[in-house]
């Protein structure tokens, strides 16, 4: 048997408080709901998971580096480190593994400085503004991708 293809789902600032925060753009759905959710969509599709969400630019580069050597493909939320952050555009560009970028919003329909996108030309595809169904949708697109269906 084929071992399962690791993706990991990273996620940046203010992802943990996601339920609570401005519930009227980000909706109800908390991160802990939607690692459950990414969970059984990942089984759904024969993908084994690694989840995680930090609020700290450092960190967040470990994570990328740490997912490139340890999982098959990437699915990163940076939050608002999309918009500011030439070390995680940095730590993409390291990567050899495909890398889907997910908003749970759509960025460039909102304020002008979220147009800014320091990730969108290093990245592998993009998914926004579909919320938490992004991730479903994501995982999708990774797995098709990692089989070479794409
Ligand atoms: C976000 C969009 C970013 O602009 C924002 O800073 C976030 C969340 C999203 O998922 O819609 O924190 O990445």
């Amino acid at each position: 048997m084929t071992p399962r293809r690791c993706v990991a789902v990273l996620g940046g600032p203010n992802l943990g408080r996601l339920g609570q925060r401005q519930p009227e753009l980000y909706g109800t759905v908390t991160w802990e709901d939607l690692e459950s959710r990414c969970h059984a969509w990942a089984d759904d599709l024969g993908l084994k998971l690694k989840f995680a969400q930090t609020d700290s630019e450092g960190e967040l580069v470990r994570m990328i580096h740490e997912a490139g050597s340890t999982c098959d493909g990437l699915i990163l939320n940076a939050a608002a480190y999309t918009h500011t952050s030439v070390a995680v555009r940095d730590a993409v560009l390291t990567l050899e593994i495909p890398v889907l970028e997910l908003h749970l919003t759509n960025p460039a329909a909102r304020e002008p400085f979220r147009r800014r996108n320091l990730l969108q030309d290093v990245v592998t595809a993009g998914i926004f503004g579909c919320g938490p169904e992004g991730y479903r949708l994501a995982l999708m697109g990774m797995a098709g991708l990692l089989s070479g269906s794409n």
